[in-house]
């Protein structure tokens, strides 16, 4: 569009300059011929009413001169007649002329004193006059002079005229060439782009469709058709090919699981049954913003893992509809196809009220269950309107996925997290062969602690209703066995971990959540946001975490506090740069959380602060993973410190990301991150004298001991990916496990 307003604007300025250069030219001459013209016409009168006027003037013959003036001055364009006399007095005047014209005989006098007739325009009024004066002679001797008084009005009159319908004409020609550029830009131009576009997106998606057939009706294409088809022949063959090794390696667990393989998985295992998953947060949003509608991924745990593994499987994810032009960009029944940019599977999207939103969401689910789950001495708040709204969401989740999965013989069902603890139960009371996995994306706490709950045997029922209940760690599910066995009545086998409940039984089982990391050598570039943001500082730390008070952001910065007292001499050396996108702010203690952490970093930035260095640079704003990947790259240290966290990404994408095996990981071991990541530097966040200690040893670590320890870390990322975790999950929901 900017481009489409360059051109114009730059053929609309040529047709202008242009036009206007010879308009110019032609007033010029306009003007001269014009001038000319009534120069030579007034000089012809003048001469003509001289030699009429000249006896009477002699003779003093006043009265006949005066109607001989008065006659003449009748005439188209004459304004009227002077008679002077050789002092320069006025003599005799047509009636008509204007008494202003005559104060000033500057003219008459010239023409006397030179013997010769003399012409110049004078203004009169608003307008302009030719002035012509002609000598009268007695004998050799000058004794008056004769004026004449032309209008010259409309001299001005057609050049403005001129001006005028130039101009009009240079409008419409501009008109016309804007339109013409919009048109050719259009047809020869922005279609067959688009066009070219997508033909290579048909070929690069593996949708069927002839490019060469597309580009050759196009004679604007023929000349690269032959090499984009070379191009799509060698895609079909890779994509053949990695199918195929894909298919073989199936069975050989020690190479590393990848989308291609899930898919073959998929395919020969589960015969191509269709995935349906559900999770509270939708992967993508749609925003409006001042460009028109954009979209955004969702944060968060559940995205970041399953939307490679439903880019992968395709099937349908069924979310809360939050974006505001959310409504606009999905069809009626509330589906629209992601990623966006190039589709792989469905969004459903689901309409909840205000009240809704703030009963199940943010009361019971993030005042509540999130709290509870999390040993972090935040206390839940249990209200009984929002566990009503908790229930009848959950109820709408599941109106909406049965809708989905009405003509779909054993559809496999994955419900994410702590927001769907009832829908498991209330989907396989409606649909028994319906083969359902609840992941917990939490921590699951002792038994004694889940107790306080209300409603705890109400939240278990729901979730047995599922075949499989997956934690991230074994703990999660010895705690969760053991509350089951507390809570309700049912029978707990502790050798196959399961709990059989009403005639059903359901598999609690441990699925170390993870990243999209195949070990690939993707090539990621160094980011250079912060020196974009002025950071010169020699060293540079990350932190990226939702603004959550599980997280230990504020124990972080206490860290980084001691640390700068420890070792006054990383003063004005390190910054540490904190993304910490708002989270919940519907809850009062996520609000008061976000202040405290802005007042906490100015305090530390002001203690420490100089030359035009600060410690702590927090950016409370959403960035997507294109943009923290690189991110990762540029540092020399990530600090992943949360008070408890069921797995935490971050700390896994950070080694995924460090395609050049540096950087060192600060890991709370309160994540279930550190039971796969044993090569972090494992710190308590709740003391601040280990994470000063943690970040000395990350910023004095040799360069082999941080290559050692982030091979491994890779390691173990590439052979425990996020496509294996879901083969591992779908393999035990579908009983194949
Ligand atoms: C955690 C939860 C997810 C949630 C994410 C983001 O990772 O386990 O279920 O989606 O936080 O939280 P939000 O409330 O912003 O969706």
């Amino acid at each position: 569009m900017k481009q489409l307003f360059t051109i114009i604007a730059g053929v609309v300025i040529i047709v202008s300059l242009v036009v206007s250069g010879f308009t110019y030219r032609q007033i010029q001459q306009q003007q001269a011929s014009l001038t000319d013209d009534l120069q030579r016409r007034t000089s012809l009168l003048g001469d003509s009413f001289k030699e009429s006027v000249r006896p009477y003037y002699l003779t003093e013959a006043t009265s006949t001169l005066q109607s001989l003036l008065d006659k003449f001055a009748g005439r188209e364009r004459l304004l009227g007649l002077a008679v002077y006399d050789n002092k320069g007095n006025v003599f005799a005047t047509s009636a008509d002329l204007p008494q202003d014209l005559t104060l000033s005989a500057d003219i008459p006098e010239k023409a006397m004193d030179k013997d010769s007739t003399e012409g110049d325009f004078v203004a009169a009024g608003s307008g302009k006059v030719y002035v012509f004066a002609a000598p009268l002679h007695q004998d050799e001797r000058v004794v008056g002079a004769l004026t004449v008084y032309q209008k010259a009005d409309y001299i001005d009159a057609a050049i403005s005229q001129t001006w005028k319908s130039n101009m009009f004409r240079l409008f419409v020609q501009a008109l016309l060439f804007s339109l013409a550029i919009v048109l050719i830009l259009r047809w020869i131009i922005y279609q067959p782009i688009m066009y070219m576009a997508e033909a290579i997106r048909q070929t690069r998606t593996g949708m069927p469709g002839n490019i060469t057939a597309m580009l050759n009706s196009h004679s604007f294409f023929k000349p690269i058709a032959a090499e984009v088809t070379k191009m799509s022949k060698s895609l079909t063959l890779a994509r053949t090919m990695a199918s195929e090794e894909a298919r073989m390696r199936l069975e050989k667990l020690d190479t590393p699981w990848t989308s291609e393989r899930l898919k073959e998985f998929i395919k020969a295992y589960l015969k191509d049954r269709k995935i349906f998953t559900v999770s509270f947060r939708e992967p993508y949003s749609h925003r409006k913003g001042k460009n028109g509608i954009t979209y955004e991924m969702g944060v968060g745990g559940p995205v970041t893992a399953l939307d490679p593994v439903m880019s992968a499987c395709g099937g349908v994810w069924i979310g809360f509809g939050s974006g505001d032009a959310d409504k606009q960009t999905a069809g009626p029944d509330g589906k629209v196809p992601v990623p966006p940019d190039d589709p792989k599977y469905t969004l459903k999207r689901v309409w909840l009220t205000e009240k809704e939103v703030k009963g199940h969401y943010y009361g019971f689910s993030n005042e509540a269950l999130w709290p509870l789950c999390h040993l972090v001495h935040t206390r839940p708040i249990f209200r009984k309107e929002d566990w009503l709204e908790y229930r009848k969401v959950n109820g709408k989740f599941a109106q909406a996925l049965l809708s989905e999965i009405k003509n779909v013989q054993r559809p496999i069902v994955l419900i994410q997290d702590y927001h769907f603890a009832l829908l498991p139960e209330m989907v396989k009371n409606s649909r028994p062969d319906a083969e359902v996995g609840l992941f917990w994306h939490t921590p699951w706490p002792s038994a004694e602690v889940f107790s306080i709950c209300p409603w705890r045997k109400e939240i278990l029922k729901g979730m047995l209703g599922a075949d499989i209940v997956g934690f991230h760690t074994q703990q999660y599910c010895n705690n969760f066995l053991e509350t089951v066995g507390k809570e309700i009545e049912s029978l707990v086998d502790l050798e196959r971990f399961s709990v059989t409940h009403g005639g059903h039984t359901a598999y609690i089982k441990p699925f170390p959540i993870s990243v999209d990391f195949t070990g690939t050598k993707d090539q990621i570039f160094k980011s250079q946001m912060p020196q974009d943001l002025g950071i010169r500082s020699k060293y540079l730390g990350i932190g990226i975490d939702r603004l959550d008070y599980t997280k230990g952001i504020l124990e972080r910065l206490k860290g980084l506090e001691f640390f700068f007292e420890m070792y006054p001499a990383y003063q004005g050396q390190l910054t540490f740069l904190q993304i910490a996108p708002p989270t919940r702010q519907g809850v009062e203690k996520y609000r008061e959380f976000a202040a405290e952490v802005t007042r906490e970093a100015e305090r530390i930035n002001q203690k420490f602060a100089g030359n035009g260095w600060q410690p702590i640079v927090l950016l409370k704003e959403h960035y997507s993973h294109e943009e923290i990947y690189p991110l990762y790259r540029a540092a020399d240290f990530c600090l992943v410190t949360p008070l408890h966290d069921g797995m935490n990404l971050v700390a896994k994408e950070f080694a995924a990301a460090r395609n050049d095996e540096a950087g060192v990981l600060i890991l709370s071991q309160f994540t279930g991150a550190s039971r796969d990541l044993k090569e972090a530097l494992i710190i308590n966040p709740y003391s601040a004298e280990q994470t000063a200690e943690a970040i000395h040893t990350a910023l004095t670590m040799p360069a082999a001991e941080q290559r050692r320890r982030m091979k491994k870390m890779r390691e173990a990322l590439k052979n425990y990916n996020v496509y294996r975790w879901a083969m591992e999950f779908l393999k035990s929901i579908t009983s194949l496990g």
